[in-house]
C-alpha cells in the first residue's frame, strides 16, 4: 500500500505574496444551489478540491451534467434520480446541503446520515426539522432518509441555532416555494451572504442574507447565471497563520478583510502587524509572540471555528499561557494530540483548551485528523526545529488547492511524496 506525504522542513521565515483561493464554504453550496436553475450556471473561482469534486459527482448521479475543468464549474439542468448514494453521502459530510434544492427543484430527496464525524457528532435534526416546517413529509427507511413533499410552502422558522448549513439548506429549498419564509435566529456567515446573491442573480427573492432574520419570496423559476466564488478566508488565515508561526512578511491578495476581523485582530494582539489595502492584507511577524488570555469560537461574526486550530497552532510558540474554548463543536481538538508530538504543551478538558506557550516546537511524524487541523500542523511545522512529516493529506485535499505549492511560493519547504506504507 502506498500512501502519500509532506515533508516540511521548518525554521525558514516567510514571505513573498499570494492570492487566496475560492471559498470551499461557498462553493459547495453554489454548486448546490445551481440545481435550482433551468439553465446552464458557470461558477468562476472555483477551488480544485476533492470535495468540489464529490459535489460534482452527485450532481452528475442525480442527472445534472456538471464539469469541473479549472478553476470554472459548469451545471447544466437535467432530469434523474432523487436518491444520494450512500458513498457519496460518505464522501463529503457536507453533502446534507443537496437536500434543500433537490427539495426546491424535485420535490424529493433521499439521503443517507453523513458519514461518521471527524469533528464529533455532526447531526442533521435541525435539517430536518427546518425541511418539515416548509411541508416536507420525513420517513426513515433502511437507513435510507425519504424526503419528499406535494409542495413546499412558506412559513416562519425560528432556528435553535445559528446552523450554517440549516441556513443554507433552508434559503435553497424556500426559494422555489409558495409563498413567504421567513427565518430568524439565521447563522450569518459570509458564504450564506455569497450564496444568496448569486441565487438573486438568478432570480430569487432574497433579503436580509449575513443577518438574523432572512426573508425569501418564493418565486416560480431561476435561471442560471456566471457568477465567481468569494475568497477563502478560511485559506487566507492559514497563510497568515503559517507565517505568524514561521516568523516572516507575507501579503494574501484577493482577500475580502472585512469578512475576517475576528481573526486578524487576534493576530494583531498576539503581536503580529496587520496592514490591509483593498482586497491585500499584509502581515509582518517578528516572534516571539504573545499568548492570548481567552479565546472562543462562535457562530460569525465571532472567532470562526474553523480557525481555532491554526490560531492554537500559533499560539503553541508564544510567551505566556491562555485559554481557547470550543463552543461550535464538540470534538473538535485533535490536532493537540498531534501538536504535542511536536514539543507543545497544550492540555485539553472537555471543550477547552489551556495553551502553555513555548519558545519553538520541533519537527515530529503527525497525522492530519481532519481539515483545519491538517493545516494547523503544517502551520506548526513552518515554524518547527527540523522536518515534519505530514500523513493524512487527504483531508487538506478536501479544501486547499495545491496546499505543497502556495506554501512553498511563500517561501516554506513542503515535498509531496508517495511512500509505501510498508517502511512507514
Ligand atoms: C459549516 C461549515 C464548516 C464550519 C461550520 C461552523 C460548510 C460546508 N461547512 O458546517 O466548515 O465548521 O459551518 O461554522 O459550510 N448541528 C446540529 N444539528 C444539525 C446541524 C448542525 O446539532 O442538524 C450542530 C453541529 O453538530 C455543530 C453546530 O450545529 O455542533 C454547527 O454546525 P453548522 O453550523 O450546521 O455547521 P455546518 O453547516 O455543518
Amino acid at each position: 500500500m502506498a500512501e502519500e506525504i509532506l515533508r516540511i522542513t521548518g525554521g525558514r521565515k516567510l514571505s513573498g505574496d499570494i492570492t487566496v483561493q475560492g471559498a470551499k464554504n461557498s462553493a459547495l453550496p453554489l454548486m448546490a444551489g445551481a440545481m435550482l436553475c433551468d439553465s446552464r450556471t458557470v461558477l468562476h473561482n472555483v477551488p480544485a478540491l476533492t470535495d468540489v469534486y464529490a459535489a460534482s459527482r452527485i450532481l452528475n448521479r442525480l442527472g445534472f451534467r456538471c464539469s469541473v475543468s479549472g478553476h470554472t464549474a459548469v451545471i447544466m439542468p437535467g432530469e434523474g434520480g432523487t436518491e444520494i448514494p450512500d458513498e457519496e453521502m460518505r464522501a463529503m459530510r457536507s453533502s446534507v446541503m443537496f437536500l434543500g434544492p433537490m427539495l426546491g427543484s424535485r420535490k424529493r430527496c433521499v439521503i443517507t446520515m453523513p458519514g461518521g464525524c471527524e469533528l464529533g457528532p455532526r447531526p442533521i435534526d435541525l435539517h430536518l426539522d427546518a425541511m418539515r416546517q416548509l411541508g416536507v413529509q420525513i420517513r426513515e427507511q433502511q437507513g435510507r432518509i425519504v424526503c419528499q413533499a406535494e409542495r413546499l410552502h412558506g412559513t416562519r422558522i425560528p432556528l435553535p441555532f445559528p446552523s450554517v448549513g440549516v441556513t443554507e439548506n433552508v434559503i435553497m429549498a424556500a426559494v422555489l416555494a409558495e409563498g413567504e419564509t421567513v427565518l430568524t435566529n439565521a447563522a450569518r456567515e459570509p458564504e450564506i451572504t455569497d450564496l444568496a446573491n448569486f441565487l438573486i442573480q438568478c432570480g430569487a427573492k432574497i433579503t436580509g442574507a449575513g443577518e438574523g432574520t432572512v426573508v425569501i419570496s418564493g418565486v416560480k423559476k431561476l435561471s442560471g447565471t456566471e457568477y465567481s466564488v468569494m475568497p477563502d478566508r478560511i485559506a487566507a488565515f492559514t497563510w497568515l497563520c503559517a507565517a505568524a508561526s514561521a516568523g516572516g512578511t507575507v501579503c494574501i491578495r484577493g482577500t475580502e478583510p472585512k469578512d475576517m476581523e475576528s481573526c486578524l485582530s487576534l493576530l494583531t494582539a498576539a503581536g503580529c502587524r496587520i496592514g490591509i489595502c483593498r482586497d491585500r492584507i499584509y502581515l509582518d511577524c517578528t516572534r516571539p509572540l504573545r499568548n492570548l488570555r481567552y479565546i472562543r469560537t462562535m457562530p460569525y461574526p465571532g472567532f470562526p471555528t474553523d480557525a481555532q486550530a491554526l490560531i492554537t497552532a500559533v499560539l503553541a510558540t508564544s510567551e505566556g499561557a491562555g485559554l481557547i474554548e470550543e463552543t461550535v463543536f464538540e470534538s473538535r481538538f485533535k490536532h493537540v494530540g498531534e501538536l504535542l508530538r511536536m514539543g507543545a504543551d497544550i492540555r485539553v478538558s472537555g471543550r477547552t483548551a489551556v495553551i502553555y506557550g513555548v519558545p519553538c516546537l520541533h519537527g515530529a511524524e503527525v497525522e492530519a485528523m481532519d481539515l483545519r487541523g491538517g493545516a494547523a500542523l503544517a502551520a506548526a511545522a513552518a515554524g518547527a526545529e527540523g522536518e515534519t512529516v505530514l500523513r493524512g493529506l487527504s483531508h487538506l485535499d478536501r479544501g486547499y488547492d495545491h496546499f505543497a505549492e502556495t506554501f512553498n511560493s511563500l517561501g516554506g519547504s513542503a515535498l509531496r511524496r508517495t511512500i509505501s506504507t510498508a517502511v512507514r
